[in-house]
């Protein structure tokens, strides 16, 4: 469970769609080529318009682990992060760092943007398969470290789409469900 006892009301978990949300930027759970797929990803694009998958194709993809910055056009969030997190492969080949990178990147990217809010799915745990428990104590202990560090963002919202997810969240956060 991370320390996140001067963070209470920056850190944030809701469930819902992330796509609906009034945030300055959401994240997506994307593949390294930027294109587009399912799950999240998927949801973000039909959302936002082909002038989102434009802007991606310029962009030339992104590594697992690092992030890129977009616009939002049609999504009433300004703008949206996309990272690459880890395919779960068992856990031994880098995947928790990997995924641990994924939200340092997106975190970095918002505070140079000085965006105040952000929202963020729960990366890696669809398709990609990243267990969702372990998923969450990274999650969590990652936002909790920038934010002890950073007053930009000012608020992270974590959003589930179930509530497998918002229970391992709250978890991870020490809250109960
Ligand atoms: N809002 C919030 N969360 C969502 C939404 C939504 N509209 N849709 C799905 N999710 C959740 C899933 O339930 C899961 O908890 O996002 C989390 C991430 O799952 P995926 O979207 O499958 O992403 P990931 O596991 O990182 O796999 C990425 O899947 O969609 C493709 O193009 C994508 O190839 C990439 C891969």
């Amino acid at each position: 469970m991370a320390r996140t006892g001067a963070l209470p009301n920056r850190i944030r978990i809701e469930l819902g769609d992330i796509t609906r949300l009034t945030v300055d930027a959401i994240v997506n759970a994307a593949n390294a080529s930027l294109l587009g797929g399912g799950g999240v990803d998927g949801a973000i694009h039909r959302a936002a318009g082909p002038e989102l998958l434009a802007e991606c194709r310029g962009v030339g993809g992104c590594p697992p682990g690092e992030a890129r910055l977009t616009r939002g056009y049609r999504l009433p969030a300004g703008h949206v992060i996309h990272t690459v997190g880890p395919i779960w492969r068992g856990g031994d080949a880098g995947e928790p760092d990997i995924l641990a990178r994924c939200y340092r990147s997106c975190l970095a990217i918002a505070r140079e943007q000085g965006f105040q809010t952000i929202a963020v799915p729960a990366i890696a745990t669809g398709v990609y398969g990243f267990p969702r428990d372990r998923a969450a104590r990274i999650a969590v202990a990652e936002v909790a470290a920038y934010l002890a560090q950073n007053e930009i963002p000012a608020i992270v919202i974590f959003v589930c789409f179930d509530e497998a997810n918002r229970d391992a969240y709250n978890a991870a956060l020490g809250r109960g469900n």
